[in-house]
């Protein structure tokens, strides 16, 4: 059972409502304190994730981080932490990473979370299971009750044949009402296809009723010829920071 720990943003909570941004900052920050000179860091990806590579720039310019090695999660953060000067490697040179800190889109009570709306669930998933310590920064707004519930699940396919492994996956998830779709910038059926950093697409995975035990979804899935990964990251996280109104929630597994 993840165990709780509830803190008071600091400063305390004030009549100011806090925009959904700032809470993705104060969880960033707060992921930020257990960063420690000389790691081997994960970098996520997406707009909290931002945050938190801000955050180790600025220390590491201070003075009060040194030696840190940056493993970027996509070719947005690596753009990022090349920007700000964050020494950077691979998993090739350092297959063991000490922490990573990352967003998510949802996070269930166990802390099993959907990754990948922002398109770049391969790398943090490869990157993020090589992890000592996985910390999940996020707002209260992604917290749900079971995960892939509501919204997209992502999955990575190979882009040859992809309208047969789209058909598949919506087969596989029948029983659930699934409905797959292939992703486009624009979001519309018609826009051009998104590509991923590895030059393959995504098809979301939309649920119109419960898909059941996970581990056996998430094993279904990547059965299938022409699957890459998915978006579901399973007892992956060791931490959970949850920045709300009222204050930081820190769940530990
Ligand atoms: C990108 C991700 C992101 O972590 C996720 O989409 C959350 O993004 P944001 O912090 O912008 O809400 O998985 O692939």
């Amino acid at each position: 059972m993840p165990s709780i720990e509830s803190g008071a943003l600091s400063p305390p909570p004030s009549p100011l409502i806090l925009t959904q941004d700032e809470l993705k900052k104060i969880a960033a920050y707060k992921a930020v304190e257990s960063v420690q000179s000389g790691m081997v860091l994960g970098l996520g990806t997406g707009s909290t994730a931002k945050h938190a590579v801000d955050r180790i720039a600025e220390l590491l310019h201070q003075g009060k981080l040194k030696n840190i090695i940056g493993i970027p999660t996509s070719k947005k953060t690596h753009q990022q932490a090349v920007s700000l000067g964050i020494p950077l490697s691979d998993l090739d040179s350092y297959p063991v990473v000490d922490l990573a800190i990352d967003g998510a889109d949802e996070v269930d009570s166990n802390l099993n979370l959907v990754k990948g709306r922002g398109g770049s669930l391969l790398r943090e998933k490869m990157i993020e299971s090589a992890c000592k310590k996985f910390i999940v920064i996020v707002d209260e707004s992604k917290l749900v009750a079971h995960v892939g519930a509501s919204g997209a699940m992502p999955v990575e396919v190979v882009p040859f044949c992809w309208k047969f492994t789209q058909n598949r996956l919506q087969s596989l998830f029948d029983y659930a009402g699934c409905v797959a779709k292939l992703r486009s910038n624009n979001g519309t059926e018609d826009g051009e296809i998104f590509v991923t950093d590895n030059g393959n697409y995504i098809v979301d995975l939309f649920f119109k009723k419960d898909v059941g035990d996970l581990k056996t979804a998430s094993d279904a899935i990547l059965r299938l010829a022409g699957v890459v990964e998915h978006g579901m990251f399973l007892d992956m996280a060791t931490t959970v920071i949850v920045a709300g109104e009222l204050g930081i929630t820190i769940k530990n597994k």
